[in-house]
């Protein structure tokens, strides 16, 4: 009897084995097309399997977490996330480790949480994904990013985009660790964030954008939910009021803000450098007191952007003193400045951040006074810039940058004395001369921001251009499955 019984288990245990296929052909961790590349992956033996009709225990992992990858249709984890202060991983770097039983993402701070987050959506979205589940390879990554700013500008002054619009961008450029959204609310051709002490900014200065289309504003409110939205996709946002040029909008809105004391007509052309703020008169200081005291009170994030790119008709004197006063009143208000190259033409406050974009004897300046460059090489990073003379849409006036270009350069190498201590990272802008939809971002931006956000994100010594290729290949389908419109960029035909 006994016989029989062992018999009948091993014919059962045989049968059950036969009964299991084998997982299919995958990928180990380290050959997943990961962008940006994460600093180290090893492999281990096996693979985790998230069968499509089980529910999984994700009690132990972060909301966050859990909500962001909820809103990329993933319900069910085995996941499991763990904040310790202790780990000795620098800020944002985060430790990821697949097993059979689960997932854990260790970090530091809530940053790298996030940062792991996305790697895993990226590692879930290359995995097989089968009609038997999902199957993910076994390993442990430990990844951490080169500079603590990973930038992206939208420039919804020229042309205007409307809360669902940027939350979209937001949550196209989230997988890629870009960490702050710098929003271009004011120019000549539009004024687009509701201040309560001066309405006329937005109702009249926010009339139109580029070409004479109507225009529109965000109110604070709308302003507030963009800001949160952000913040949960691991964003923060940087509000530009760009002063003392490009200021037409502004300067349309209120008549008393003008040099002659008359309102200007709206602005709907592309050219720049004729608009000026009066830096000799009060008004003009009670004026940008009321904005950024608005502005930072709905500000979470530490920086106040000041613009002070192009004021060619405001006298240097007029210029230095007026570039000084703002950053004291951004100061007056708990934030710290940033400003476009020019700015160090002023002196720089303490923590003042000078946006390298197109001089590099400036960003050379601020570097001196002891204050960090952020990296935006119009010739590198212009995301409005066109591919080649083919590109439907974008400008060409720095450069033409495709896929190489925007990958093939080093910040550290790009201005002589400074170096990774004077970097705060880098950031990439879209500038909105030529853009009207959602589709023309996508063409603008993607696949050139992997590149960039690579460039930000990944070691110098790391990174190997037909390495991302093979990524971008596989990331450039990815895209495309999503219904994002990226542009067919000759690298990779
Ligand atoms: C700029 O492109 N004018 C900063």
């Amino acid at each position: 009897m006994r016989h029989i019984l062992l018999l009948c288990l091993t014919v059962l245990l045989f049968a059950c084995g036969n009964d299991t296929p084998p997982p299919p052909a995958m990928p180990p961790l380290s050959d997943l097309p990961l962008v940006p590349l994460p600093v180290e992956m090893s492999n281990t033996e096996g693979y985790l399997h998230l069968d499509h009709e089980k529910e999984y225990d994700h009690s132990g992992a972060d909301a966050g977490a859990v909500d962001y990858l909820k809103s990329k249709g993933i319900m069910s984890l085995p996941l499991a996330t763990a904040v310790e202060e202790s780990l000795t991983l620098p800020e944002g770097a985060y430790l990821l480790e697949i097993t059979p039983e689960g997932i854990t993402i260790s970090a530091r701070d809530a940053a790298g949480i996030f940062n792991g987050t996305t790697t895993l959506e990226q590692v879930l979205a290359f995995s097989p994904n089968t009609e038997r589940g999902r199957f993910l390879p076994a390993g442990t990554i430990t990844d951490m990013p080169r500079f603590a700013y990973r930038g992206y500008m939208l420039d919804v002054a020229r042309t205007f985009f409307g809360v669902d619009t940027v939350k979209a961008v937001i949550d196209r450029i989230a997988p890629y660790k870009i960490n702050h959204l710098h929003l271009h609310l004011s120019d000549d051709q539009g004024w687009r964030i509701e201040i309560k002490s001066w309405p006329n900014l937005a109702t009249i200065g926010g009339q139109f954008e580029v070409d004479g289309t109507p225009g529109g504003y965000f109110t604070q409110e709308q302003y507030k939910e963009i800001v949160a939205y952000a913040a949960s996709r691991g964003m923060t946002v940087v509000p530009e009021i760009d002063m003392p040029g490009h200021t037409n909008a502004a300067l349309s809105a209120y008549a008393e803000l003008n040099l002659d004391g008359q309102a200007r007509d709206p602005y709907t052309g592309t050219e720049v450098g004729f608009s000026t703020l009066d830096a000799n008169k009060e008004v003009t200081y009670q004026f940008v007191d009321d904005v950024i005291r608005e502005l930072a009170a709905i500000t979470p994030g530490p920086y106040i952007h000041l613009g002070g790119d192009e004021s060619a008709v405001t006298p240097h004197d007029d210029y230095v003193k007026f570039v000084r006063e703002v950053q004291q009143i951004i100061i007056n208000h708990g934030k710290l400045a940033m400003g476009w190259d020019e700015v160090a033409i002023a002196g720089l406050a303490e923590g003042t951040v000078a946006q390298l974009w197109n001089h590099t004897e400036y960003a050379l300046m601020a570097q001196k006074l002891g204050n960090k460059v952020l990296i935006s090489p119009a010739t590198r990073t212009y995301l409005d810039m066109q591919y080649d003379s083919l590109s439907r849409i974008g400008l060409h006036w720095a450069a033409y940058i495709e896929v190489d270009s925007a990958y093939l350069w080093d910040p550290v190498k790009l201005v002589d004395g400074i170096t990774n201590e004077d970097i705060l990272g880098i950031e990439a802008p879209l500038w909105g001369e030529t853009i009207r939809s959602i589709e023309d971002i996508d063409y603008l931006t993607f696949p050139r921001l992997l590149a960039l956000a690579e460039v930000g994100w990944t070691q110098q010594n790391k990174r190997n251009y037909s390495d991302f290729l093979r990524r971008l290949k596989a990331q450039q389908v990815w895209l495309k499955e999503q219904g994002i419109g990226t542009y067919d960029t000759r690298v990779l035909k």
